[in-house]
């Protein structure tokens, strides 16, 4: 065991208001919403945040995912599952420059350690700041004096000042779902001063991992000229807010149902089935340029060419829903992919044989657990991730009898929670290939083993027990106190 402080613990460092907790409503702030009853959603916020106020409702306030050209003022009102929703429309510009472009152009590649794909324009920034705020404009009436608000994710990191100005006085937190950059890294961006000063207007800054807690708080430090206390308070620009790392997980008391779901047996016999007894190794995730799948494919033609006897014994099942689809990254990124599946399928298959599975769609949750289930392998392996959900899902939707193997990258969030997994450095390719061959040949006492102590992990920080941290750690600080 490494002597790595705690996850757990180290959430614990922000210490909550004693007694000053509200049982007031929490309003969810994100820029997706997922809507309960849709079955199929894409990204680890959205589920999360989905699990999260269905077990204690709340209002989710967000964009409805569409475009329109005139977006009409009011904020349309819906509930569904016990949970109330307000969602807005985008108009074409806001799109164009809020999402498409200094979210998902500029930050989300500056905020993954990728600023050779940043793109940055002055209208990107300036949309940016018209989003938070036009955010800001139509949740505010809304709100209630005992709400907390719990804004989430690098859209709207800007939201909490332009809450502010508005008036606002209520609790506000904000939660980081990316991972924070180190320092010379996150200079890249042009405006960096402004976002970060922004933040000071939440009352709690929560991020994924110690690193990233570190990241921004050396920032603080070294560049904004601030300074920061072992409590996790920081000041700078003349305020003060809170920082702490709260690992996000899973309910997995939700993934236990799915899995015993109907729907995920049906899953599970229809894959079993198909396989006629080779094994399979599985691959979930959004397509992104993050995720690190090309060097996941080529570490399994690796596998296909180094070990002969794995052809026609193993497949590699992707699958890979689309998003974001309208930014050159994320289309250059397809074609490469789509190109090398054919490459290697084209090189390999035989006529009762093809080894590689790619599936552009998104399945439900309780196929997908079906379909997790039923692997032999999870393969988990980006280049950088805040956390990383399906890795944490894998492991639960296993039969504890007969486990399989999760193989997960040193540079997603999980791995510091899931040290039993086998960690490997995605940039080494022949590393992931004997992963994979060590992780198909695994006696069933180490999968048991690993798999226990992977979900040990899993019991002491559910998603409930995320939930509850962070909103306890936020409290209800008066505002006035704030200031430096
Ligand atoms: C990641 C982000 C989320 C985002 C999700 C899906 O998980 O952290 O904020 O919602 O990807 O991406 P999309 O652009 O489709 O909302």
């Amino acid at each position: 065991m490494s002597a790595r402080p705690d996850p757990v613990v180290a959430a614990r460092l922000v210490e909550p208001t004693p007694g000053k907790r509200s049982a007031g409503r929490i309003v969810v702030v994100s820029n997706r919403v997922a809507i309960a009853r849709k079955g199929a959603v894409a990204g680890g916020l959205a589920v999360a945040l989905l699990a999260a106020l269905r077990a204690r409702g709340g209002l989710w306030f967000g964009w409805s995912g569409m475009i329109k050209e005139y977006p009409g003022r009011r904020p349309r009102r819906f509930s569904s599952e016990g949970i109330d929703y307000a969602t807005i429309d985008l108009s074409p510009l806001d799109y164009e420059v809020y999402y498409a472009g200094f979210a998902n152009r500029t930050l989300w590649p500056l905020l993954h350690y990728r600023p050779d794909v940043v793109a940055f324009e002055q209208k990107f920034f300036d949309g940016y700041r018209r989003v938070n705020a036009l955010f800001a404009r139509r949740l505010q009436p809304l709100l209630r004096p005992d709400d907390i608000v719990w804004v989430h994710d690098y859209h709207l990191m800007g939201l909490g000042a332009e809450l502010r100005q508005l008036g606002c006085n209520h609790p506000i937190g904000f939660f980081l779902h990316t991972p924070f950059p180190a320092v010379e890294t996150f200079l890249a961006l042009p405006r960096h001063r402004e976002v970060v000063q922004s933040l000071f207007a939440y009352d709690l800054l929560g991020v994924q991992t110690e690193n990233d807690q570190r990241a921004l708080t050396d920032y603080v430090v070294h560049e904004a000229g601030g300074s920061a206390a072992s409590d996790g308070k920081l000041r700078a620009f003349g305020e003060t807010t809170r920082i702490g790392a709260f690992p996000i997980s899973i309910d997995l008391q939700e993934v236990a149902e799915l899995t015993a779901s109907p729907p995920a047996r049906r899953e599970y016999t229809r894959t079993k089935n198909s396989l006629g007894g080779r094994a399979m190794i599985i691959g979930v995730d959004r397509l992104d340029y993050t995720k690190g799948l090309l060097e996941r494919f080529l570490a399994f033609e690796h596998l296909l060419e180094t070990h002969p006897e794995c052809r026609n014994r193993v497949h590699l099942a992707q699958i890979a829903p689309p998003s974001r689809g309208d930014i050159p990254a994320y289309a250059d990124m397809r074609a490469a992919l789509d190109e090398a599946a054919g490459h290697i399928n084209g090189r390999f298959s035989d006529v009762d044989w093809v080894p590689i599975r790619y599936m552009n769609k998104a399945y439900s949750r309780s196929s997908l657990m079906g379909i997790l289930r039923a692997s032999q392998i999870g393969l988990v392996t980006p280049f950088r991730d805040g956390m990383n959900l399906v890795a944490k899902e894998y492991v639960a939707a296993q039969d504890e009898d007969d486990p399989g193997v999760l193989i997960l990258s040193r540079f997603a969030g999980a791995a510091r929670e899931l040290e039993s997994a086998l960690i490997i450095n995605p940039y080494d390719i022949a590393e992931v290939t004997s992963a994979l061959h060590r992780g198909l040949g695994m006696s069933l006492e180490e999968r048991r083993e690993r798999h226990g102590a992977m979900i040990e992990v899993l019991r002491r920080n559910d998603l409930k027990v995320w939930c509850e941290r962070f909103l306890d750690a936020l409290g209800t600080p008066r505002r006035q106190s704030r200031s430096a």
